[in-house]
């Protein structure tokens, strides 16, 4: 029987850290209920004393997921720690996680505290969690950087204060595989009261080794791991899920845990987390890289023809490539995709939504042959939550563009009912573009993104185009799809500028009040 290794996913929490990846209220829950379906042990949901968005967001999640625990962060004082239990208060089964710095520079540069300070604010943040719920877990930040014996000395006393996890935070990324096994191993023999509770590791990735570290850390005794999908997160970011299950699964043979997570659901959580936040997955990317299973030279493609396992070590079906091919096509009816829409999860929040996504699924089937699930979850986008609002409505557009001519684009947007038209010309059609719709709304938003993703493979993929924009200490995302980038481009500019001008305000970066 091998040990059960607990799953505590981030992604809400410190992967919301990285840069701009912000998520509003409606973003996180989304998240969360395909986090709840990939089968991670412990949510995150976020850092309720940071903002009212983010308590209100940690909330919602903690009052509809109830097959995994929501955890939300706090620091020690009174005030946070009853912020995070207020927060968590709906969960079926909630967890609160307090930090506080344990490292010398930390001390004595960031929170101007001595160490004994340190010890008794952590035991007396534990001791009032344990008061709203008996799920408490301690980290001592910057632990890869802490003298030992304090390790110790703090991870006793929070342990005898009710903490029933020990969360050892490698939190610059400084920390290499063997260092970081022997630290776990270490512990675990020294502190006396060790085995009250789990003992987990949270690992960033400013070396690259965020992965072999928590690896080096379940190898020496650690039964909790601590990631993000897709690896976001500060800086060079987490340890990234879908690598850690990936890899405990496909080296059984050498592993002392496995996990309880449905590797079918890593790429569409992995596609959905890119989407929402814009933060596009590198194409060499393990596990959820598009060319994370393609074989190129000739002698690999040969090889795999004739027996798939000479250059393969997983299925990419496995793990949710492409095997969800939508078998609705050009005359299927609204039940049917009504259907297939249920099935994978979404839940539309009106008639209306519905009947707004089937029209933009019979556009796309008219353009593109073969229709993937992550086509209809570009299709569903904001829908799934309730649509944001469309104050302005792309009508339509003409962009020309020739080699030695300036790009110029001409285009038609409603709003209110009526109709505006404004050209302008540009460096490239993308820029014509977003110049001549800047000339209809005038935002005065600052572009703060642009990315495209082909959502699958083939020249008639739709395109998925990001827009990031910022006014005024605002950041938005928008979203937009479209076989012809150009078209998705500017939807995703409107998207942005609706949400901008009217939709849900984004969370902010939870570090803001640190
Ligand atoms: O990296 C870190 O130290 C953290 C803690 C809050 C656990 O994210
Ligand atoms: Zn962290």
């Amino acid at each position: 029987m091998k040990d059960h290794l607990i799953v505590f996913d981030t992604t809400l929490r410190d992967g919301e850290q990285s840069p701009g990846a912000a998520m509003t209220k409606e973003e996180k829950i989304r998240v969360a209920r395909q986090l709840e379906k990939l089968r991670v042990d412990v949510i995150e949901a976020g850092f309720p004393a940071s903002s009212p968005g983010d308590f209100e967001a940690v909330r919602a999640i903690a009052g509809m997921i109830k097959d995994s625990t929501v955890c939300a962060l706090t620091r020690t004082s009174d005030l946070d720690v009853q912020k995070a239990g207020e927060a968590i208060r709906p969960a079926a089964r909630g967890r609160i996680h307090v930090f506080i710095a344990a490292s010398p520079i930390h001390m004595e540069m960031k929170l101007r505290m001595r160490p004994e300070e340190v010890l008794e604010a952590a035991v007396r943040a534990v001791s009032l969690a344990k008061q709203y719920t008996d799920d408490v877990e301690f980290s001592p930040e910057d632990a890869g950087r802490s003298e030992f014996d304090f390790l110790c000395r703090i991870s006793e006393a929070v342990i005898k204060a009710g903490a029933t996890t020990v969360n050892i935070p490698d939190t610059v990324g400084y920390n290499l595989p063997e260092v970081w096994g022997a630290l776990f191993r270490r512990l675990r023999e020294t502190v006396p009261n060790a085995d009250k509770a789990v003992w987990s590791t949270h690992c960033h990735n400013d070396l690259g080794l965020a992965v072999a570290n928590s690896l080096a850390a379940v190898a020496h005794g650690a039964r909790q791991v601590e990631c993000t999908i897709n690896g976001i997160g500060e800086r060079a970011g987490n340890a990234s899920l879908e690598e850690i299950v990936m890899a405990i699964r496909t080296r059984a043979d050498l592993m002392p845990v496995e996990t309880r997570i449905d590797i079918a659901h890593i790429v569409p959580t992995s596609k959905l987390v890119s989407q929402i936040t814009g933060y596009p997955v590198q194409p060499n990317k393990a596990i959820v890289g598009a060319n994370a299973f393609a074989h190129e030279s000739g002698i690999h493609q040969d090889g795999v023809l004739k027996h798939r396992e000479t250059y393969e070590i997983m299925l990419a079906q496995d793990v949710g490539w492409h095997n969800n091919r939508l078998t609705l096509g050009k005359l299927s009816g609204r039940n049917a995709f009504k259907t297939r829409l249920i099935e994978l999860g979404i839940v539309m929040p009106s008639e209306e939504a519905l009947n707004a996504a089937f029209i933009r699924f019979k556009e796309l089937a008219d353009k593109k042959r073969d229709i993937y699930d992550e086509d209809l979850q570009a299709i569903v986008g904001d829908d799934a939550q309730g649509p944001a609002p469309e104050y302005y409505k792309l009508v339509s557009m003409t962009v020309h563009s020739e080699t030695g001519e300036t790009p110029q684009a001409r285009i038609t947007v409603s709003t209110d009912g009526r109709e505006r038209k404004a050209e302008a010309v540009g460096s490239g059609p993308v820029d014509a573009s977003f110049k001549a719709i800047e000339r209809i709304v005038e935002s005065g938003s600052e572009l703060l993104l642009y990315s495209v993703n082909a959502i699958t493979t083939g020249t008639d993929a739709q395109g998925e185009v990001t827009v990031r924009l910022g006014k005024d200490g605002r950041v938005v995302n928008g979203q937009g799809a479209d076989t012809d980038i150009i078209v998705a481009s500017a939807k995703a500019y409107l998207n942005a500028v609706n949400k901008l001008a009217h939709g849900p305000t984004r969370v902010n970066p939870q570090y803001d009040t640190v």
